[in-house]
C-alpha cells in the first residue's frame, strides 16, 4: 500500500505531476467534484493543527468525498494508552485514506506499516512535513515559473522546523539550487539533514546568523517560528523566539522579485506590515496547500484502486 510518509517518497516525475494536476483542479475544479464521491478521508491529529487539518478535510470535501477526525489526542482512545498501530488498524477499517500528524518522530512510519489504507504523514514531531513541502513547491513553481536555478534563503528555527527539513530534501533534487541557512547557533539545520541532504548531493549552501546580510542574494527567503512545543526549556524559548523579525525596513536590499514564504502559523516573524506587499506569498501557500493535498488524495486513493 502507497503512503506518503516522507517527501522523498515522491520522485521528482511524481512532484511535477502532482503540481500539473493541482494546477488543472484550479483551472477546472468542476472536473473534480465527484471524484471521491463515497470515499472517506480520516484526519487523526494528536498535535494541534489550523490549517494542515482543515486543508485535507477541505480537500476531501472538494472532491466529492467525506471526511471523519480525531483532532486532538485528548479525546482520542491515545489518551487510554492505544498504540498507533492500534489506531492506524482500527481507522483502517473506516476510511480509505489516513491523513496523521503526531508529536513523535516516526509515527506516521509506523501507522503506515499497520495500515491497510494509504497513510499520509502531515507532520511527524520535529522530522517531516510533507504535504506542506507540496503547498511550498506549487508556490515556488506559481511564483517563479519553475524549480531551477533558486537560491533559498531558510531562516529561523532549521532545528525542530519539520517543513524546513522537507523543503531542503525537495529542493535539492532541483537543478542548480543554493540554499542560505538563516538561524541562530543553536536552531542550526540537523547535521543528519546537512550530511545526508546537502553534502551527499553536493548541493551548495552556506550558514548564517545574520538575515540582513543575506536578504539581497536570495529568490526566496521562507521564515518559520521558533518550535515552542519542542524546547526542553521555556528560558530557551524566551530567549530565541524573537531571533529574526522581518519587518519592511529589512526589505530594502531585497530582490524586487524575492518570494516570501512562511508555512505558518506566524507568531511575531513577519510583520503584518509585510502583508501588502507583491513579495509575500504566505497566504498563497495556504491556497496552493489545499490543491497539492487534493492532487495527493487523488493519486494515492487511484493507485490503492479505491476510485
Ligand atoms: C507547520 C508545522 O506544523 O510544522 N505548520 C503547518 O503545518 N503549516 C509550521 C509550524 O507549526 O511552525
Amino acid at each position: 500500500m502507497r503512503s506518503v510518509i516522507d517527501i522523498v517518497d515522491l520522485s521528482v516525475e511524481e512532484l511535477d505531476a502532482l503540481m500539473k494536476t493541482a494546477c488543472d483542479i484550479i483551472d477546472n475544479p468542476e472536473k473534480y467534484q465527484e471524484v471521491c464521491r463515497h470515499k472517506k478521508l480520516a484526519t487523526l491529529f494528536f498535535e494541534p493543527s489550523t490549517r494542515t487539518r482543515l486543508s485535507f478535510e477541505a480537500a476531501m470535501y472538494e472532491l466529492g468525498g467525506n471526511v471523519i477526525s480525531v483532532s486532538s489526542a485528548n479525546n482520542s482512545s491515545a489518551a487510554k494508552g492505544e498504540s498507533v498501530a492500534d489506531t492506524a488498524k482500527t481507522v483502517s477499517c473506516y476510511a480509505d485514506i489516513i491523513a496523521m500528524r503526531h508529536p513523535k518522530e516516526g509515527a506516521a512510519l509506523v501507522a503506515s506499516r499497520a495500515a491497510s489504507i494509504p497513510v499520509i504523514n502531515a507532520g511527524d514531531g520535529g522530522h517531516n512535513h510533507p504535504t506542506q513541502t507540496l503547498a511550498d513547491l506549487l508556490t515556488i513553481y506559481r511564483e517563479k515559473g519553475g524549480m531551477d536555478n533558486l537560491t533559498i534563503g531558510l531562516c529561523g528555527d532549521l532545528k525542530f522546523g519539520r517543513t524546513v527539513h522537507s523543503l531542503i530534501n525537495a529542493m535539492s533534487r532541483y537543478k542548480n539550487v543554493k540554499f542560505v541557512l538563516i538561524s541562530p547557533e543553536e536552531l542550526k539545520v540537523p547535521s543528519y539533514v546537512k550530511k545526508d541532504v546537502l553534502q551527499r548531493n553536493r548541493i551548495p549552501y552556506y550558514q548564517t546568523t545574520d538575515l540582513e546580510d543575506a536578504i539581497g542574494d536570495l529568490d526566496i527567503l521562507y521564515m518559520t517560528r521558533v518550535q515552542r512545543e519542542r524546547f526542553f526549556n521555556e528560558e530557551d524559548y524566551l530567549r530565541l523566539k524573537d531571533s529574526y523579525i522581518l519587518t519592511p525596513q529589512k526589505l530594502n536590499n531585497a530582490r524586487e522579485d524575492l518570494c516570501i514564504m512562511h508555512p505558518l502559523p506566524r507568531v511575531n516573524e513577519i510583520s503584518v506590515a509585510i502583508d501588502g506587499d507583491p513579495r509575500a506569498c504566505y497566504f498563497k501557500q495556504v491556497a496552493n496547500g489545499k490543491y497539492m493535498r487534493m492532487a495527493l488524495i487523488l493519486k494515492l486513493l487511484k493507485e490503492a484502486g479505491t476510485i
